[in-house]
């Protein structure tokens, strides 16, 4: 049996973690010794990811879209030939950029809830067998989107909102067997998904900015921080529950420039 296999550092399986808030994670988790399987569509990204940490000997990478049928159960057996087990799924692959609801077509609506709710299922649905009483959890990335109504967003607030639904639902399915499943809910973050649309639009940016208590963007480790949170002992009374990382967005109805 390889070292690996004897480790009790924690398996981590975190898709869409070739860049953005999926990489940041892999690199916190791998920071705090767990051992990672990190998935995407591109294999140059997913070994960019693995170059950026100091345990590159923790990772390991599975190319392949979280849609495709083999796709969950690939990813799972990975994580136990590799490091004997999963502890750890963050469902992170999503996609952004949706659209109102009359301006979606059935196909955009299909590929949002492929992605971004219906391959949550279905790796939850693979994972769960091999997660521990007391170990075991599940992150799903939700947003903010999915909490309070947002211009132009339809199928992504309504996959986003619906996540928020199936994680009280597994939390009160796998509870009873010593399982958490968590969400969280970022703010606007700056990554690849967000970047082109905060670095162009002024307004915008101008906007998030004053309308956000803390007064900035939020970054990938702020995400990460919540999501190894969340996954460590520290939140193991915490279950079912869905933390915004939005500086306050959220909670209110702030404006800066209207501030006493
Ligand atoms: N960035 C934000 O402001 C923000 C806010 C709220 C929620 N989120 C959510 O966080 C998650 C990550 O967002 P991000 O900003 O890092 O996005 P990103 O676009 O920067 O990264 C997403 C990653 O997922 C991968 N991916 C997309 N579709 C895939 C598929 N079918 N199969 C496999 N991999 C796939 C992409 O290749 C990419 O590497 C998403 O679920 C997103 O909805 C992001």
């Amino acid at each position: 049996m390889c070292a690996d296999k004897i480790s009790t550092a924690p398996v981590a399986l975190i898709t869409g973690a070739g860049q953005g808030l999926g990489r940041a994670t892999a690199l916190r988790l791998a920071e705090q010794g767990a051992r990672v399987v990190i998935t995407d569509l591109d294999r140059a990204l997913l070994e960019q990811t693995r170059s950026l940490s100091a345990r590159p000997e923790a990772f390991r990478l599975l190319v392949q879209d979280v849609t495709s049928q083999d796709s969950p159960r690939q990813a799972v057996e990975l994580a136990v030939d590799a490091f004997g087990g999963l502890d750890w799924l963050i469902n992170n692959a999503g996609i952004g950029k949706a659209k109102s609801a009359a301006q979606t077509s059935d196909e955009e609506w299909d590929r949002y809830t492929d992605i971004n709710l219906r391959s949550v299922f279905r790796f939850s649905r693979e994972a769960l067998p091999h997660l521990k009483p007391g170990r075991g959890c599940i992150i799903n990335l939700a947003s903010i989107f999915g909490l309070i109504g947002h211009p132009g967003v339809a199928p992504y607030a309504a996959t986003k909102a619906a996540l928020v639904g199936l994680t009280r639902q597994m939390a009160v399915d796998y509870g009873p067997q010593g399982i958490r499943v968590n969400a969280v809910a970022p703010g606007i973050i700056e990554t690849p998904l967000t970047a082109e649309r905060i670095r162009t639009d002024a307004r915008f940016k101008a906007v998030m900015i004053d309308t956000t208590p803390f007064h900035r963007i939020g970054t990938p480790q702020d995400v990460a921080n919540a999501i190894y949170f969340l996954c460590s002992d520290q939140a193991g009374f915490i279950n079912g529950h869905t933390l915004t990382v939005d500086g306050g967005w959220s909670v209110g109805n702030y404006v800066a420039s209207a501030s006493l």
